[in-house]
């Protein structure tokens, strides 16, 4: 793993990878997405592709720890300053427990932290039960972007969440859902959780860099709002905890 950066901020929901799943198409877009971070004030991401066996059976936590090797390899050739750790955003479906007793726990750069996310219009009970199992077994699931999830009545989705939460699980927000961009529910969602300091992480969960820009702009939006302490918390502070450099 590399060293940590000392400052700067640092992605904790990336789909830089090239060639992997919906995000970054190639090499070249990669590059251009590191260096729209650095610009950004980003010092490192951690790389989370797309864990979904029906959509993209290849990815597997072993496989994305040697892309994750073979991006840094393309990096240290070209001089680029840009710490990336490999990690995964796992899907959460009918014997996903199943799935990680055969491949493995996708965690966060080695810790103990797990990025989760579905895509239902219901609260399915796997997500519950493989929250559980992954809290027994030592990891700290996180859910992804819960204001993106379909549940169409708010009531029911925030008592899903407490529950959850209530349980030890931790939620992370899209800065992009604060433009709109995502939808108008989203947008009001977004909001809603940020007010009510349900987050404990935001990241940019970006895929190609032509969407990088208005990953920003809800992170300046974020900043104007609620704050550049939070947002500075959310971004700098947080995923250094994930990675096990504050306690
Ligand atoms: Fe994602």
């Amino acid at each position: 793993m590399p060293p940590i950066p000392p400052t700067g901020r640092i992605d904790v929901h990336s789909h830089m990878l090239p060639g992997i799943d919906d995000g970054c198409a190639d090499l070249e877009e990669s590059l251009v997405s590191i260096e729209m971070l650095k610009q950004a004030g980003y010092v490192g991401t951690i790389c989370t592709p797309h864990l979904w066996p029906d959509m993209f059976p290849d990815n597997t936590p072993a496989n994305i720890q040697r892309w994750a090797d073979e991006l840094v390899e393309q990096l240290n050739e070209r001089g680029i300053g840009y710490a990336l750790w490999p990690g995964g955003e796992l899907r959460l479906f009918n014997g996903v427990i199943e799935w990680m007793k055969t491949h493995g726990v996708p965690t966060l750069a080695g810790s103990k932290y797990v990025l989760t996310d579905f895509w239902e219009d219901t609260w399915p009970k796997y997500v519950d039960q493989a929250m559980d199992w992954l809290m027994a077994e030592g990891y700290q699931p996180i859910l992804a972007h819960p204001e993106r999830i379909g549940i169409a009545k708010l009531e029911t989705l925030t008592k899903h969440l407490d529950a959850l939460t209530a349980r030890g699980v931790l939620l992370q927000g899209n800065f992009r859902c604060m433009t709109g961009e995502d939808g108008y529910l989203q947008d009001q969602r977004v909001r809603q959780f940020l007010t009510e300091g349900r987050y404990w992480l935001m990241a940019l969960d970006m895929h190609r860099p032509d969407a990088l820009p208005s990953r920003f702009d809800g992170m300046q939006m974020v900043a104007q709002e609620y704050g550049q302490p939070l947002l500075d918390r959310m971004t700098i502070e947080q995923p250094r905890r994930v990675l096990g450099h504050i306690q």
